[in-house]
């Protein structure tokens, strides 16, 4: 008694034809994706399509996400249930998705209702809010989504009467005239939750799968007179993915996207169609892309920077004015303004850059500070080190960071330190500022400022020892 009170209590409160719940079905195995992956977790542009699905209805207002789960459910849910505003609601026999719906509970729910499956990966928070916007505007109680393609192949098809909306007939039981329509269902629906709690417990499943069909909705409705829609969007948009090669050209799609959103900013593309930029990258104006490069995540990336062709930069920060230049792989590290990295360098988590530094050819950095102005050109390892300003670290650096008792120890190197090419440092170890390494040391004791250290065998020269043989002799 007193909880429902206070059920009643909170339902005053929320408004009522504003209130927006998603329900999206993700409970099917996606038996066409052919994989073992379950098919809403398949990554669009560097995303599972279902976070994309649940990341638009949040912008387009929606307060509950409610997700029907059942294949690989499990794999899902690690996913999804982390995610704010999202619950997920198994599914345990799929029997159909009108079913699925039923499963998502609707009788709890109070406005309006978004339908759509959980492989809409293209869907944007604007295209809810212009299929809501038509759905209040004509005062509907039930609307389907509907787009017109080429080839109707499996989709549900819109039936009309005169251009009235009659029913929507599945492919499997639809008549030869039936399968004609080019209008097809585009499994986006929005519907009164009333009408879904009163009207799903009416479904049957006398169709040729044997399955409780949503479509069966729109007729029964029309049959009640109640005010049902077809609202008709571009294909593209509306489109779902069913097979790896839908999700390609889904991904392509999102990409491109991307890709025109960074050009009317301002940033430079010398061919927009191979420059793959995921949707949650940040790039300033004036900077410029070459083609083939893939930028990930969280990467933000300033103005006037310059990134050339064939470069992978995943969760970086990258300043104004950097250079990152061809075939450059940078991970979860930092560069700061006009610093210039590669070609063929690799940056590993936790690296940050300093301004003006230089990093070169074949240099691998990991858990790195490197300082401002100073240079490492080539064939270079640094890990666990700490580079001061204006150094100089030669061709053929090393630092040996990782010992025989499985840790890992730092390298510290002061400022406007120079160090001779093929060096090797034995962690943990500190060099002062101002020191000079001589080229080819192994140094394995800490070195103090301004000193010279040299660690190496002495040369010995022998005048006159090679035996006397034709072949040494010089030909004439
Ligand atoms: C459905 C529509 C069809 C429409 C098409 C658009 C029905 C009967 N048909 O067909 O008119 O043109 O979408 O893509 O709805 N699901 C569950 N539980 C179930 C069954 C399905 O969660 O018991 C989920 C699936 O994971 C999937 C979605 O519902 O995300 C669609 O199911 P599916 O059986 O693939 O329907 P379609 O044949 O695509
Ligand atoms: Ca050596």
């Amino acid at each position: 008694m007193a909880s429902n009170d206070l059920k009643m209590d909170n339902r005053k409160e929320t408004p009522p034809a504003q209130n927006l719940t998603v329900i999206a079905l993700a409970a099917g195995k996606g038996t066409r994706m052919k994989s073992p992956l379950p098919k809403v977790l398949h990554p669009v542009a560097g995303r599972p399509m279902i976070e994309k699905v649940i990341e638009a209805s949040k912008l387009a207002g929606a307060t509950q996400i409610r997700v029907v789960v059942g294949h690989g459910q499990n794999l899902v849910r690690q996913i999804i249930e982390p995610m704010q505003g999202v619950v997920c609601y198994a599914q345990d026999e799929q029997l159909g998705t009108a079913h699925a719906v039923r499963c998502a509970r609707p009788e709890d729910i109070e406005g309006d209702v978004v339908i759509m499956n959980g492989d809409h990966p293209l869907i944007e928070a604007s295209d809810i809010k212009d299929f809501l916007r038509i759905f209040r505007d004509e005062k509907c109680d039930l609307a389907v989504v509907t787009a017109e393609v080429k080839n109707p192949g499996e989709f549900g098809r819109i039936v009309r009467h005169r251009g009235d909306l009659m029913a929507i007939v599945e492919a499997k039981d639809a008549s030869a005239e039936a399968l004609k329509i080019s209008e097809i269902n585009t499994g986006i629906y929005i519907a009164k939750a009333d009408v879904l709690a009163e009207f799903l417990p009416k479904i049957k499943n006398n169709n040729v799968k044997k399955e409780f069909y949503i479509t069966d909705l729109i007729a029964l409705c029309i049959q009640d007179q109640l005010r049902v829609h077809a609202i008709k969007a571009t294909a593209k948009v509306a489109v779902g993915v069913n097979n790896q090669l839908e999700l390609a050209k889904a991904t392509r799609l999102v990409f491109k996207r991307k890709a025109l959103r960074l050009l009317e900013e301002g940033v430079l593309m010398i061919d927009p169609r191979t420059t793959y930029v995921e949707e949650t990258v940040q790039i300033g104006a004036g900077t410029v892309l070459y083609p083939n490069n893939f930028i990930r995540g969280r990467t933000q990336i300033g103005s006037f920077s310059v990134i050339e062709s064939n470069c992978f930069i995943s969760d970086c920060e990258i300043g104004d004015s950097v250079q990152v230049r061809g075939g450059s792989y940078l991970e979860k590290s930092k560069v700061q303004n006009k610093a210039v990295v590669g070609p063929y360098a690799r940056l590993r988590p936790e690296t940050e850059i300093g301004e003006e530094a230089h990093v070169g050819n074949f240099v691998e950095m990991k858990k790195t500070k490197f300082g401002k102005r100073s240079k490492a050109g080539h064939l270079t390892y640094l890990g666990d080190a700490e580079v001061g300003e204006d150094v100089n670290i030669g061709c053929g650096t090393i630092t040996c960071n990782y010992a025989i008792d499985h840790k890992k120890y730092k390298t510290i190197i002061g400022d406007r330190v120079f160090v001779g090419s093929d060096t090797q440092f034995v962690a943990p170890i500190e060099i002062g500022h101002d020191a000079i390494i001589g080229s080819g040391s192994t140094i394995t004791k800490d070195v103090p400022a301004k000193a010279l250290a040299v660690a190496r065998g002495k040369q010995i020269v022998k005048e006159n020892y090679a035996p006397k043989s034709k072949e040494t002799e010089p030909s004439e």
